[in-house]
């Protein structure tokens, strides 16, 4: 069997699509652009090219994008007031601090200064509890870019067995919410689970997420099984190579054999990410604007 390799790109780029055309509409009903601000604390080089590229998704949508950049020394106290700045501030529709933030930092108590109106990555307690309690709310981008992609595969869910691997606020826990929502049996599986295998020959539907470079391996899949994998892991470098490869936390290529389709990394969870976090920002600037 060859399983249908899921094109993230071909999925942001119509979703890009379609909220390009909301900010162009926002803008002429409220008189000015929808506005993202981005917070990055310290030099985490895989953080600064997230930022960038957010940044330039942002313009490119026709929306205005703040960013800030503070050093990794920044106390707490003034990491918070910039945060109640961006939540008294009109032109900012959405809020994103970038995570990790620097270990002195008290990560949770800077998330829960963020506003919910403007909780563009769905984490704050307010949002996270909407979420549980089955409310309409801002969710995590790459979880809910997942369950999208799965709608748009399936259609109707109901009734299958997924098994999430990886807790995290920004990924497994969120997902496994959208999925309850869908009516999904849902396992999760993290660091301590004692036979992931045994989980992951029963389940229909596979999200990872957990930063361990092909952990999850073609024969511990059930054959026919959908695989979305959100892990991007740089290899060493090898021979010859400037830099090594990425790739995600399911061996791709073993996986091809067992599966019914599977997003291929790069190009599958992450591709989507940004652009869901483009539509979390103009949904986020329709309702502050009333
Ligand atoms: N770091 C990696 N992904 C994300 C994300 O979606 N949101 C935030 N805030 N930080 C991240």
């Amino acid at each position: 069997m060859s399983a249908t390799i899921i094109d993230g790109k071909a999925f942001a780029a119509g979703l890009r699509e379609r909220v390009g055309k909301l900010a162009g509409e926002f803008e002429a009903k409220a008189g000015r652009k929808a506005g993202l601000a981005v917070v990055l604390v310290g030099e985490d080089p895989a953080s600064e090219v997230y930022v960038r590229s957010k940044g330039k998704a942002t313009v490119a949508l026709g929306m205005e994008s703040f960013e800030y950049r503070l050093p990794a020394d920044t106390p707490q106290e003034e990491l918070v007031a910039m945060v109640e700045r961006l939540n008294a501030d009109p032109s900012v529709d959405g809020i994103l601090v970038q995570l990790p933030l620097p270990k002195h930092l008290d990560e949770k108590a800077v998330i829960a200064a963020v506003d919910p109106d403007k909780d563009v990555d769905g984490i704050t307690p307010t949002n996270a509890g909407r979420l549980v309690l089955g409310m309409d709310t801002l969710v995590s981008c790459t979880p809910l870019g997942c369950t999208m992609i799965l709608k748009d595969m399936l259609g109707d869910f109901s009734g299958m067995d997924a098994v999430i691997v990886g807790r995290s606020i920004l990924f497994g826990k969120p997902m496994a919410q959208l999925l309850l929502a869908e009516n999904c049996t849902v396992t999760m599986a993290h660091s301590r689970t004692r036979d992931l295998p045994g989980l992951l020959r029963r389940a229909d539907i596979v999200v990872a997420a957990v930063g361990v470079p092909e952990l999850i391996r073609g024969d511990w899949l059930k054959p026919g099984a959908i695989v979305l994998d959100g892990g991007i892991n740089r290899l060493e470098a090898g021979p010859g190579e400037a830099k090594g490869r990425l790739v995600g936390d399911v061996a791709f290529d073993e996986a091809l054999d067992h599966v019914k389709a599977i997003t291929p990394v790069p190009g599958g969870v992450g591709a989507t990410t940004i652009a869901v976090l483009m539509r979390n920002t103009i949904v986020a600037a329709y309702r502050n604007e009333g």
